[in-house]
């Protein structure tokens, strides 16, 4: 019996094959590195001490993905394998459309025919679009994601919460990520991404290493505690965790469930950066710009349905998250190239 893991090599999947592996499960990882490395999973292997099927390919090769499931005995998916570049997106929305929704389709019709139906899919806040009322609950009708990755979100959402109806058999969870962070204790693995970071913690990190001159940060004149845009920053092991907790519970449960994974707290962008500084000792320089079109005020969590339900909570706080980032950063300051 084994767990497939879509996307393994990348940031979260990584960090989930690492639990998977130490909580004793047998790991089948399929990856065609587009936005990873396989030395990742090597250091994921070794910091566990065992060792996991590692697959290269594409999810939309049908062929492909048929015989990975014919020659492993899968269980269930979770499935992270995605492109997730908001601005990329926007100039290239056919090719995320094509990574995300055939790519997805690709793995269910292939679930569907090996009898797999234990599915867990990487959803994302951007899916509520500008929501008015914090903190935000499952039940905070979707809104309009300003680009095409989050329609991507929206629109396999949807599909999934279709199949799930068309077939009792199905169990699917939709986990609603907030903004993932941080990286695992040892320093070994972390995100690395490539080029320029779009995301604002691996932009910080890279400033305090020295790979970046300065911060630029969007906006300073937003409706906030002190203007800069808020978000809700979980800790990428309490994710995992939460990944595991809803993988046990569709062993009992039917259906697509929707589950936040968020600690219920915003950040500003000037709290993490002062966090950074605090914890790494490294001066952040920044300058405050306009604006980031289609960046919402701020957002966090209601986590309290995953607290009920999977008796899930975060743990980790942004001083954690912070250290961990400076802990795998400085390390290496390359990256996986390093
Ligand atoms: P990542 O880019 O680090 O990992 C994605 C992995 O999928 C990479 O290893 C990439 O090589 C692989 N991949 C992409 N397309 C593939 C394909 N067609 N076939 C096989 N492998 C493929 O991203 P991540 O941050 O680890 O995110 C994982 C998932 O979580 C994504 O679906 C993403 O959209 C979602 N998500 C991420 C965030 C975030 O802020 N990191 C937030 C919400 C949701
Ligand atoms: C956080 C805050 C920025 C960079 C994105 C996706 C979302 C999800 C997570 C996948 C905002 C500010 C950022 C910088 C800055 N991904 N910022 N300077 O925009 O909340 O979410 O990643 O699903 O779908 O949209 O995250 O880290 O980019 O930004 O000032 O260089 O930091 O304006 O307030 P975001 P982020």
């Amino acid at each position: 019996m084994a767990v497939l893991v879509t996307g393994g090599a990348g940031y979260i999947g990584s960090h989930m094959v690492l639990s998977l592996l130490k909580e004793a499960y047998e790991v089948v990882v399929v990856d065609n590195f587009c936005n990873s490395s396989p030395e990742a999973l090597r250091r994921v292997c070794s910091i566990a001490e065992r060792e996991c099927s590692v697959v290269e390919g594409d999810i939309r090769d049908e062929a492909f993905l048929d015989k990975v499931f014919k020659e492993n005995d899968i269980t269930e998916v979770l499935h992270f394998a995605g492109l997730k570049a908001v601005g990329e997106s926007v100039s290239a929305p056919l090719k995320y459309y094509d990574n995300n929704i055939t790519g997805t389709l690709t793995l269910c019709r292939v679930m569907q025919r090996a009898g797999v139906r234990n599915l867990v899919f990487s959803s994302s806040a951007t899916v509520y679009g500008d929501a008015k009322n914090m903190p935000i609950s499952e039940d905070c009708p979707t809104g309009t994601p300003t680009n095409p990755y989050g329609r991507s979100k929206l629109i396999v959402e949807e599909i999934l919460r279709d199949v799930a109806k068309s077939d009792p058999e199905w169990s699917i969870a939709l986990l609603r990520y907030f903004n993932p962070v941080g990286a695992h204790e040892s320093g070994l693995i972390g995100e690395d991404p490539m080029g320029e970071p779009n995301n604002l913690v691996p932009y910080v990190a890279q400033v305090a290493v020295g790979r970046r001159p300065r911060l630029s940060i969007f906006g300073g004149d937003y409706q906030t505690k002190d203007g800069t845009g808020v978000r809700d920053y979980i800790h990428v092991e309490d994710l995992v965790a939460g990944h595991l907790a809803a993988m046990k519970k569709l062993a009992t449960e039917k259906g697509a469930k929707i589950w936040n994974l968020g600690t219920g707290h915003g950040s500003s962008v000037l709290e993490v950066v002062e966090a950074f500084q605090r914890v790494s000792g490294r001066d952040i320089s920044y300058t405050i710009i306009d604006r980031r079109e289609g960046d919402i005020p701020e957002c966090w969590a209601d986590p309290s349905h995953a607290k009920k339900e999977l008796g899930w909570a975060a743990t980790k706080s942004l001083n954690d998250m912070m250290a961990d980032t400076w802990r795998w950063q400085s390390k290496n300051p390359d990256g996986y190239r390093s």
